[in-house]
């Protein structure tokens, strides 16, 4: 029987996977910074912890779902970014080589710049301009250069079960007629349901390497609040503001790139697989919902 590893697994996507494995037959360890009833703890930044548990349970495939996703928080955190975001996938690639795993870790659109014109491929070049990119750059290089078996998949603007853009709004929804939302950051939307699809297709293969791997379709914040609300049947408006008056507003907000949308070249180029466009998985979601 196939054994799994995953890391994180009570965030978005970690909870997403287990979904998208259900009835696969493979044996799962489902491992978080803090324990639970059915998760063992596993903190990915320290290495002995990491190799001990590895070493121990010699699992074919491990999925990283840890991260420091704060992208605000992460201004404030460098080296707490640097450890999750960076040491951590360094870590499970150095432990995934020696038990000849597979890795599976996931990354962000905010390596890039965002300064493009036209949908970023995996061939384009990485300018990260925040701290949350930077540290995510470097986990994908760590990944590249310890592990050998691996995949990279750079999503965007994801939501799941837990706290996200799709849930604030429906609260916000809630308390006020009008939402204050930007307008001139673009980007795909991504489900987790969507990305951990992918990722249960990819994972069997020896196709490894860096995908971009967001839903089809690009939109911008103010239009997907606009989305939700219209899904939701709330009446709710929106009042768009450029990302620099929204700075203004929050201070303490990181620099996000203008323009992140990527677009899914290699799963293109391989023929291999297709994503659910932006709107048809954000129905999917908000039918569960
Ligand atoms: N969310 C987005 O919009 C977005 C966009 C692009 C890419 N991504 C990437 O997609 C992946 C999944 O994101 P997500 O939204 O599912 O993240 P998430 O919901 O924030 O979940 C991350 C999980 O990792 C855990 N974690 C934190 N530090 C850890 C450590 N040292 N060791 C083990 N686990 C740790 C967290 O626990 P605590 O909650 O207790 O800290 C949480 O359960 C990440 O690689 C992220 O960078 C996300």
């Amino acid at each position: 029987m196939k054994k799994i590893l995953v890391t994180g697994c009570d965030g978005q996507l970690g909870r997403a996977i287990r979904k998208a494995y259900e009835g696969s037959g493979a044996e799962f360890i489902n491992t978080d910074v803090s324990e639970k009833d059915d998760v063992s703890a596993l903190d990915i930044t320290n290495i002995d912890a990491v190799m001990k548990m590895v070493r121990a349970a010699e699992p074919q495939v491990i999925i990283n779902c840890a991260a420091h996703t704060n992208v605000d928080a992460c201004e404030q955190q460098w080296d707490l970014a640097y450890q999750i975001n960076a040491v951590g996938p360094r870590n499970l690639s150095i432990a995934a080589r020696e038990v000849d795993a597979k890795l599976i870790h996931v990354s962000t659109d905010y390596v890039f710049e965002g300064n493009g014109v036209r949908p970023y491929t995996e061939f384009d070049e990485t300018k990260p301009v925040s701290a949350y990119g930077v540290t995510k750059l470097w986990g994908e290089q760590f990944v590249k250069e310890f592990a050998q078996k691996y995949f990279i998949f750079r999503t965007a603007w994801l939501y799941g079960e837990g706290k996200n853009f799709v849930r604030t709004m429906l609260g916000l929804a809630e308390k006020y007629d009008t939402v204050t939302v930007v307008c001139d950051q673009q980007g795909s939307p991504t489900s987790a349901d969507e990305l951990a699809r992918a990722i249960r297709y990819f994972e069997p293969t020896e196709g490894y390497g860096i995908y971009h791997a967001t839903c089809e379709g690009s939109t911008n914040w103010a239009e997907f609040a606009e989305a939700i609300f219209a899904r939701a049947g709330k009446r709710t408006k929106v009042s768009r503001v450029t990302s620099e008056e929204y700075a203004r507003m929050n201070p303490a907000s990181a620099k996000r790139p203008a323009y992140s949308i990527l677009d899914n070249y290699m799963m293109r180029l391989t023929g291999s697989y297709r994503m659910a466009d932006w709107q048809t998985a954000l129905d999917e979601y908000m039918n569960r919902e």
